[in-house]
């Protein structure tokens, strides 16, 4: 057990040998800045100031060529051995509402949504606790490193953690996950991690936009705000970027949601379409169709988005710098 203590507030807690310095801050409560857990977006990275540190993925894109000049890490993927002293940032917006936690889950049953999204269905140890819009960490067998996946189900006492993930070609942990992982299997875990959780006490309607896999924490928040009642006194809409026609999916589930069909809008944006594809919706990128979708001004929802880092960055510069929504009622997860 090492001791890590926070140069610029003094605070300090314990990390097990195993962990990393960003898990083991956030399992004791301390909100260390962050946002993939999976080396990818430099939000954790910190100074060292003394002791020892072990480098758990040397390459990780978190860091830029600057940072590794002035020899930072990132939380993610840096263990402490023996006390060490760090220099991080740090937000009460971090401090995990739920603690997260190591456990093993059981694949329970899989089914295909299109030709590359799968739902995979796993039991764990124990209720499922998370918030909707918040992810898992799950280490795969044969596979260096964890991978974050978000839930597409919302918290419950059977102990189910449902995920809604993309084959990825080539990809090290969809191929474990598509062509290895047999029902039984079971895996590691860790969470649940993420901060852009549904925000059950704002009145504001909800709008949500997807980017390919981004399908599944759209959905889970939209499962949670129907299972609270929120779908009784607010609107939902929800706008989906596929690349082609074939990989439009969630117009079965989002039927099945209570209170989704009297208050909820789905639109699937297609950005192109392929030569035997029939398609007479909206195309292009889906960010370009949030404007004409709303009927208020874009300041008066709460918005949550997922997908690919590009999809983000143009959504966040749009509802920020043109629409003037604030920050706070702006929830999204890149999926590095
Ligand atoms: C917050 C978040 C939520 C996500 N939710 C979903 C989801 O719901 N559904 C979905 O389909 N995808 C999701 N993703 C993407 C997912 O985590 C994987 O990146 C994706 O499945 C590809 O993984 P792969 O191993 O097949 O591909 P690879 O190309 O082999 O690996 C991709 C990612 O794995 C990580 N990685 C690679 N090598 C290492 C290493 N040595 N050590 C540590 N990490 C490494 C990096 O983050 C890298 O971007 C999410 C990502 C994030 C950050
Ligand atoms: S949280 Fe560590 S790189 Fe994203």
């Amino acid at each position: 057990m090492t001791t890590v203590t926070n140069a610029k507030d003094g605070f300090r807690f314990t990390q097990p040998d195993d962990d990393t310095i960003l898990r083991a801050a956030l399992r004791s409560g301390y909100g260390m800045a962050y946002e993939c857990s999976a080396g990818g977006c430099g939000a954790c990275a910190f100074d060292p100031v003394a002791g020892d540190f072990e480098t758990l993925w040397a390459d990780a894109p978190g860091l830029s060529p600057r940072d590794r000049r002035k020899g930072r890490m990132l939380g993610c993927q840096t263990r402490a051995h023996g006390d060490v002293e760090i220099r991080c940032s740090s937000a009460a917006e971090y401090v995990p509402p739920i603690r997260p936690q190591r456990q093993r889950l059981r694949l329970l049953e899989t089914r295909d949504l299109t030709h590359d999204m799968r739902e995979f269905r796993f039991a764990g140890e124990g209720p499922a606790e998370f918030l909707p819009g918040q992810y898992m960490l799950l280490d795969l067998p044969g596979v260096q490193g964890s991978r974050a996946y978000s839930f597409s189900n919302v918290a419950n006492d059977m102990g189910e953690w449902h995920f809604i993930i993309r084959r990825v070609p080539g990809g090290a942990a969809t191929q474990v996950l598509f062509d290895e992982l047999r029902d039984g299997d079971v895996i590691g875990a860790d969470g649940p991690y993420g901060t852009a959780y549904l925000q059950s006490g704002s009145p504001r309607d909800i709008v949500c936009v997807a980017g390919g896999s981004g399908f599944a924490p759209m959905l889970s928040v939209l499962r949670g705000a129907s299972a609270q009642g929120m779908l009784d006194t607010r609107k939902a809409c929800f706008l989906f970027g596929a690349r082609n026609v074939r990989d439009i999916c969630g117009i079965d589930e989002l039927a099945a949601l209570p209170g989704f069909a009297g208050a909820g809008q789905f639109l699937p944006v297609v950005s192109e379409v392929v030569g035997g594809e029939s398609w007479d919706g909206p195309t292009g990128f889906v960010h370009t169709h949030l404007a004409a979708s709303l009927p208020r001004p874009l300041a008066d929802y709460e918005f949550y988005f997922a997908g690919p880092p590009p999809m983000s960055q143009a959504i966040q510069e749009l509802l920020m710098i043109e629409h003037k929504v604030p920050f706070g009622q702006i929830h999204f997860d890149r999926f590095f």
